[in-house]
């Protein structure tokens, strides 16, 4: 994944919104890449969602934006590759609009992928980070993941970035 946080210009949600996930269909691709702009300095193109959009982990969540409608909040985009019976699952994009960030949209986009690839049979979970990505790398180790190597200069920048994995079989065991 790329990351690049920016644009909190826009006014922040006032309280915890009412949120929704569920699997994201093409009438949300606008959205999604409206946020995609907005968080990353490499943006996927919109051909990119359209290619995921059957993948078993891509989710948005909706709720109330500031001006209380329904709001496209956030999404996450995770698929499973299969890998001689401990299918490896892969956390490809996670992102939250700038004024709904810091109120839980992401860990619960994140823990709903991590369930989703678990049934879709995915014993561990890979992601990639920016190193410097201090948001995304905190919520990432609450949520069990730990670094388990560097790729250097994996960016277009030249940022480093580190592979994190985290076991989901008890997730699996429990289905
Ligand atoms: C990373 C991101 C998805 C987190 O989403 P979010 O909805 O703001 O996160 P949450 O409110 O669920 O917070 C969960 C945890 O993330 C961490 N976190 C979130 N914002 C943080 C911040 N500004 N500084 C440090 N840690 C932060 C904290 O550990 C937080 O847990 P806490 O509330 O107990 O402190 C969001 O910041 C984002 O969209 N960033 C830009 C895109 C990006 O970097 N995606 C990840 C690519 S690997």
């Amino acid at each position: 994944m790329s990351d690049d946080p920016s644009g909190d210009a826009e006014p922040r949600l006032g309280s915890t919104p009412a949120v929704t996930v569920r699997p994201a269909d093409r009438a949300d691709l606008l959205d999604v890449l409206r946020i995609e702009r907005n968080s990353f300095s490499d943006p996927w193109p919109y051909a990119a969602f359209e290619s995921v959009l059957d993948a078993p982990a891509f989710l948005v969540a909706v709720g109330p934006g500031v001006d209380g409608d329904d709001t496209l909040l956030g999404y996450v985009v995770g698929d499973v590759m299969p890998n001689h019976g401990r299918d490896i699952g892969h956390v490809k994009d996670l992102a939250v609009r700038p004024d709904a960030r810091g109120q839980g949209v992401g860990r619960r986009l994140l823990r709903e992928a991590l369930f989703g690839l678990a049934l879709a049979g995915a014993a561990v979970v890979k992601l990639e980070v920016r190193e410097g990505n201090d948001a995304a790398r905190s919520l990432y180790r609450e949520e069990g993941f730990e670094p388990t190597r560097r790729v250097p200069r994996y960016y277009g920048d030249g940022e480093d970035a580190l592979i994190l994995v985290v076991d989901v079989e008890a997730w699996r065991a429990s289905e």
